[in-house]
């Protein structure tokens, strides 16, 4: 049967392909590979993994506030307790050595604490603000709440994070 002959060829080449997507993949991964954390903590892969997760926590908020997702206040509540318990995380991983590359954080994190601090606390002030509206149990209320937690992210950003 022609099928037959043909079968162990195509196994070969089956074998070649793959052998040659492994070293393509290989190749990207070693590309796309972070810069190696040099801190003996590794703080700076930390912190980043943690506001990685801010951003996860507030998308189904976000898309709650705008209506694009349907408003039911038992979920809410626990997606903004999961923000409020990550909202007091990433702040021990700025210590005095953390400032390295490859960091997006500006110096100022460092050479003006009291402002860092600050800014921290002014954003834990709106998560929980958003935690009562949750409670409160109004869109309206919800909706000015989760404009106010990411204008804070916002305004931490603009003076201690390079874009
Ligand atoms: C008090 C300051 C502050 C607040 C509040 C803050 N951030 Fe950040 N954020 C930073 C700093 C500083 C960095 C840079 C970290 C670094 O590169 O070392 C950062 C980095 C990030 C990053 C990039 C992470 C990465 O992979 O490099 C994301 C995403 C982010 N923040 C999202 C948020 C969101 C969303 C909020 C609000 C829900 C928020 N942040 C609130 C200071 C803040």
């Amino acid at each position: 049967m022609v099928l037959k002959e043909y079968r162990p060829q195509f196994g070969r080449r089956l074998v070649l392909y793959g052998l040659a997507v492994s070293l393509l993949c290989l190749g990207l991964t070693a590309c796309f590979e972070p810069i190696k954390d040099t801190h003996p903590d590794q703080v700076l892969t930390k912190r980043r993994a943690l506001f990685k997760q801010y951003t996860r926590a507030m998308e189904p908020i976000g898309l709650i506030a705008s209506g694009r997702k349907e408003f039911k206040q038992d979920e809410l509540l626990a997606m903004v307790q999961d923000l409020e318990k990550l909202s007091t995380k990433p702040w021990v991983y700025f210590p005095a050595d953390g400032n390295y590359p490859p960091t997006h954080a500006k110096p100022a994190v460092w050479s003006e604490p009291d402002a860092f601090k600050k800014a921290q606390e002014m954003y834990q002030v709106s998560v929980h603000e958003l935690l009562l509206a949750a409670q409160g149990g109004k869109l309206e209320s919800v909706q000015r709440a989760v404009d106010a937690v990411t204008n804070s992210c916002k305004a931490c950003h603009k003076n201690f994070r390079y874009e």
